[in-house]
């Protein structure tokens, strides 16, 4: 709380409504009797200026590109960090002890099964069914086989559930892959890191075993890391807001997948690789360029753009020395690399792009890489949901232990039609 206060007058009543001050970041004006005091609602549909919530996780300045998980910038995480490390932290506030990390890899690793019965769940399933569809239904589904964990006044259950979810996701999404290629599933491994075990369950098959290349286990590993949680956007809203009404964590986590899977979100990694492979050459990436900055058109340059970094997403950094390590261990020359990067310094040497402050977002190389290690493009945002699952299991959580939580309900700008008297349908 600050001892500053912002007036607003409607009309002839002037209400002074608290500013509260985080730790770094905007001031935020505390409206909350904002309605009561005026009548009045505040209007922000998109949410650009509003902040849904107060969180101790993660903390972004989009104009100087900074992201940082309980205070460690994500730079730093994704060169010296691991998933289960940064799991912890987000979970817990604090980068744990050697024995501390020990024990949750191993608690974690100890969730990876399936109940066997949710593996005849994917033969309802059409073949092609998209993973992230498959996603959506099955991790629904979870609350209909762990039951035990769903209680989310009691803080144990809140902690067995959240390690179920974090364990059983590369599993689910594996699971999903394996079905879609018509190949057998394979069962999680004990002796396997969390990403080697992801690797093992959707590359190996029963008849040899599937080598698990350290450099791709060591880049998808950061990959998980630079899509752990990213503050209160669309899919973690749609967590926090589903969790409000006490709905359980597996039904919030669903939700959270579902608006994921939108090419506006998480959906964009999918879209962004299959536009740069439509362009294919740099030759053609002009005509996409203006494509972009049609009005007329709808095509977006996806992987571009965010909502709150108006500078270059420190994760596209990340993502972009990624693909020089990945393809160099791979021995990988894919051409569409090469159109990533000239696309990227085509835009960002054009006005249109440098006005909007359009960058590449996270969403620009991560495809380029998921390909060269071998996930086809509709397993995409399947990955991000693994990732980010650590993000709205560490959000939700927050919220549940939060006294002050209450279920989220926002109000409207009416505008359509006053009361009026029903006409029967002869006298239409
Ligand atoms: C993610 O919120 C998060 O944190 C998300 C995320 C996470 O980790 O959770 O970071 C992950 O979702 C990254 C974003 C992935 N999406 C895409 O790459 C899709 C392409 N980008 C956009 O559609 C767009 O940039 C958004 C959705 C990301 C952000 O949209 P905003 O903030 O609502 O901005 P806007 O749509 O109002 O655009 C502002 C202007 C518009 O022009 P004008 O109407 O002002 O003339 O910029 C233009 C837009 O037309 N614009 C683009 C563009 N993105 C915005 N023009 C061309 N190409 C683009 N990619």
């Amino acid at each position: 709380m600050t001892d500053q206060t912002a007036t607003i007058t409607l009309g002839d009543t002037s209400v002074d409504s608290p500013v509260l001050k985080g730790s770094v970041g905007p001031d935020v004006v505390d409206i909350r009797k904002f309605y009561g005091q005026t009548g009045a609602f505040t209007y922000d549909p998109g949410f650009t200026s509003t902040a849904s919530c107060e969180s101790k996780l993660t903390y972004i300045d989009g104009d100087e590109g900074v992201l940082l998980h309980r205070g460690y910038p994500i730079g730093e995480l994704a060169e010296h960090s691991s998933f289960m490390e940064v799991a912890y932290l987000l979970l817990n506030g604090e980068l744990p002890s050697a024995d501390a990390l020990a024990h949750f890899d191993n608690t974690i690793t100890r969730h990876t099964m399936l109940h066997e019965q949710l593996a005849t769940f994917y033969r309802g399933f059409r073949r092609d069914a998209h993973p992230m569809a498959i996603m959506c239904g099955v991790v629904g589904a979870l609350s209909a086989f762990y039951h035990d964990s769903t209680d989310i006044q009691d803080p144990h259950q809140r902690m067995i559930a959240s390690h179920r979810l974090i364990a059983k996701m590369p599993t689910i999404a594996a699971m999903a892959y394996k079905y879609s290629v018509g190949q057998p599933f394979i069962y999680p491994r004990n002796d396997l890191s969390y990403t080697g075990n992801f690797l093992n369950m959707t590359f190996a098959v029963p008849a040899e075993d599937y080598e698990i290349h350290p450099a791709v286990e060591r880049a998808l590993d950061r990959i998980f890391i630079l899509h752990a949680d990213h503050e209160q956007n669309a899919s973690t809203s749609t967590v926090r807001l589903a969790g409000s009404s006490g709905a359980n964590p597996f039904a919030c986590i669903a939700a959270g997948i579902a608006c994921l899977w939108g090419p506006a979100h998480g959906g964009a990694n999918e879209a962004a690789l299959n536009m740069l492979r439509e362009i294919g050459r740099p030759e053609r990436i002009p005509e996409y360029i203006a494509r972009a900055k049609d009005k007329d058109d709808p095509f977006r340059l996806m992987g571009f753009g965010h909502r709150v970094y108006k500078n270059y997403d420190p994760r596209a950094t990340v993502m972009q020395k990624t693909v020089r390590e990945v393809f160099a261990a791979l021995k990988v020359n894919d051409p569409v690399f090469e159109v990533a990067l000239q696309l990227e310094e085509m835009a960002l040497s054009d006005d249109y792009f440098a006005e909007k402050k359009l960058f590449p977002n996270v969403d620009f190389y991560s495809g380029v890489i998921l390909s060269a290690i071998g996930f086809p493009t509709t397993m995409f945002t399947a990955l991000f949901a693994l990732a980010r699952t650590v993000g709205w299991v560490a959000q939700w959580n927050e919220m549940i232990s939060d006294p002050a939580q209450k279920i989220g309900r926002p109000r409207q700008l009416y505008t359509g039609p006053t009361q009026r008297p029903y006409v029967p349908v002869d006298k239409r």
